[in-house]
């Protein structure tokens, strides 16, 4: 047998052995093994083999997807404080999730990364409320009812609030029984999410009820009680759209005022949901501009939107979420889409001593929160896309770290 043939079938049987499915020649892991992990946001359909919203069929695929080409997830929704503290004290978490996430991580090799301790969207109202509200006409008191309406279809809560002391107590009670119940396991955590404001205005951080409750030292705080609930842990803030140079002028500022009050943060998290204008030049720019802060920067939740409607920004914002993926997608979909991801990874590839994980944000287009915008490298039957194949050719032409 012709020696090309014979690596072929072995590299085949070998595949197969594995549990491939996809049809994927390579795997991400593998060909990005000496520059950075690469994982995916996992659903509770793929950790725990019950299906939601997929046929078993298609489930059993996409777990295999999973294993077949990631070494690292995240959880898409599991860990956030609605799903895993729905209810106030220690009786009010449910870890039913977020177990079985962290035991798939864990029994596949993966390394586990927790999403998200603090963040304005997806917390449960009795959070912010005030279990023993004085009167609202005391001025001073920041227990008054609020006035304005927060998160765009979570986190409305209107009612009268907690005082800073009330709400510092729960957010260190959730976040030392969280990050400790998965001390050793989870290895980096997105402690704040999403605090920076949008816009070149001069607000640095996002209003926010934790923000008005607390203040703006409340990041500060949630960094301190990650660290002291695990010292080992990466702890990274977290934050979209910073391929926009008014945001990323705000995020270098956030950061160095918590580097110079040495809290501990250790990486920043790129959330990188981009659209297929997306280049090389403007990923280049912005890799170069973050990695100057000092800190590795993990690419968290990239996706590449190619609905028409979704060209206008690069905002992640629940709320907006849906209008960014109408409207078709744009013409010579998959073309253009291959040529947007050839450009992001190879600013990656570049910057690749200072990026040390890349994330989607989903396995394959049927799981992506962006479905109708086909942003993954994989099709809703997990079969790789031409995308596929362009990352794979840029890792191919470029060294490993550190070469
Ligand atoms: C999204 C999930 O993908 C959806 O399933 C959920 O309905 C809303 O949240 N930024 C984040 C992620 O940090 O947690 C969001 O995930 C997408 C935007």
């Amino acid at each position: 047998m012709n020696p090309f043939v014979r690596i072929t079938l072995l590299a085949a049987t070998l595949l197969l052995a594995a549990g491939v499915s996809t049809g994927a020649a390579e795997s991400l892991k593998e060909v990005f093994k000496d520059r950075f992990l690469v994982g995916t946001a996992v659903n509770r359909s793929m950790v725990t083999g019950t299906r939601f919203r997929r046929s078993p069929e298609q489930n059993a695929k996409d777990i295999a997807l999973v294993k077949e080409q990631f070494n690292q997830i995240s959880p898409e929704n599991d860990l956030k404080w609605q799903l895993i503290h729905p209810r106030e004290g220690a009786e009010g978490y449910d870890f039913v999730g977020a177990d079985a996430f962290v035991n798939f991580g864990l029994s596949n090799n993966m390394y586990v990364v927790g999403h998200t301790l603090v963040w304005h969207s997806q917390t449960p109202n009795w959070v912010f409320a005030g279990t023993n509200p004085p009167p609202a006409n005391i001025a001073s008191n920041t227990n008054a009812p609020g006035t304005n309406r927060f998160g765009g279809g979570f986190g409305r809560y209107n009612g009268p609030r907690a005082s800073r002391d009330e709400l510092l107590q729960r957010m260190r009670d959730h976040i030392h029984t969280v990050v400790r119940r998965y001390k050793g396991k989870v290895k980096s955590w997105d402690v704040v999410n999403e605090a920076i404001a949008d816009g070149a205005g001069t607000n640095l951080l996002r209003n926010s009820l934790w923000l008005e409750i607390i203040g703006p030292d409340f990041i500060a705080k949630a960094f301190q009680y990650a660290h002291e609930a695990d010292p080992d842990a990466i702890l990274r803030y977290n934050d979209y759209g910073l391929e926009n140079p008014a945001k990323r002028k705000k995020l270098a500022t956030l950061i160095k005022s918590l580097q110079a009050q040495n809290v501990p943060v250790h990486a920043i998290g790129s959330q990188a949901h981009v659209n297929v204008s997306m280049t090389f030049e403007t990923m280049d720019q912005a890799l170069t501009e973050m990695a100057v802060l000092g800190l590795p920067i993990h690419i968290t939740e990239l996706d590449v939107n190619s609905a028409a409607s979704g060209q206008r920004g690069v905002g992640a914002d629940i709320s907006a979420n849906a209008a960014a993926t109408q409207g078709g997608l744009v013409s010579d979909a998959d073309k253009k889409l291959a040529e947007a991801y050839a450009g992001i990874f190879r600013a990656f590839l570049k910057h690749r001593t200072a990026v040390q994980l890349v994330t989607f944000w989903g396995a394959n287009d049927a799981n992506s929160w962006r479905a109708n915008g086909k942003p993954l490298l994989f099709d809703g039957d997990s079969k790789p896309k031409p995308a596929f194949d362009a990352v794979i050719a840029e890792a191919k032409k470029t060294p490993a770290r550190g070469l």
